[in-house]
């Protein structure tokens, strides 16, 4: 049986674009969620007729009421594995706690350095002449939990954000896939910060 998998995103959804794209033997895609109606990831989602549901932080009047939402939402799908796809909103306490050590995410740098909703410009502004993308579990913290794996790209003097987020983009559909495909046929352990896919 293929895993369970719920995606949850922001923008564009081009990471889930990439999963709705590839061979899904390991895993199907069985929801997907987005913080804002306009999520050009729902439409993607919707031409597969794939179920999706929109918790927007402004029709609650707290975050928790928010996360708690979320955490129902999520968890009507019955998902092995929750992976977030440029969902730009930290996750609160009731998500965490539900999928604990079964929440992926992607981040547009190389971790530890740049986490945050600007790892792009941030390394950018550092001056770094290489920069990436890391695909991490979910821990409490921001961008800080144990790495699946990364992907490096090169950053030429006259790059600005866009070119190098798209470049970026480039190798990070290939690796959440790849990662993602793993993790559902295989799982993994955690050991502190290490994680083993066998
Ligand atoms: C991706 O590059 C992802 O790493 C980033 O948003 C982009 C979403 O692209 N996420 C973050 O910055 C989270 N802090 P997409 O909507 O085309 O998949």
């Amino acid at each position: 049986m293929p895993a369970r998998i719920v995606v949850l995103v922001s923008g564009a959804g081009s990471n889930l674009q990439a999963l709705l794209d590839a061979d899904q033997h390991a895993f199907q895609i069985v929801g997907v969620v987005a913080d804002r109606p306009e999520a050009q990831g729902l439409v993607r989602a919707r031409s597969r007729d794939i179920p999706t549901l929109v918790v927007d932080p402004r029709d609650f009047p707290d975050r928790s009421a928010w996360d708690a939402a979320l955490a129902h939402g999520i968890a009507d799908w019955s998902p092995d594995w929750v992976v977030c796809a440029g969902f730009m909103r930290i996750l609160g306490g009731a998500v965490l706690s539900a999928f604990s050590q079964r929440i992926v995410n992607t981040h547009p740098a190389l971790l530890p350095a740049f986490p945050g909703a600007h790892g792009v410009r941030d390394a950018l502004d550092y001056g770094v002449r290489v920069t990436g993308c890391t695909v991490h579990l979910i821990d409490a913290g921001v961008d800080t939990g144990p790495i699946l794996g990364q992907a490096a790209v090169d950053v030429g003097t006259d790059d600005d954000v866009e070119a190098v987020h798209e470049r970026i983009k480039v190798v990070e559909r290939r690796l959440l896939v790849d990662i993602v495909t793993r993790l559902c046929s295989e799982g993994c352990t955690v050991d502190g910060r290490r994680v083993t896919i066998p």
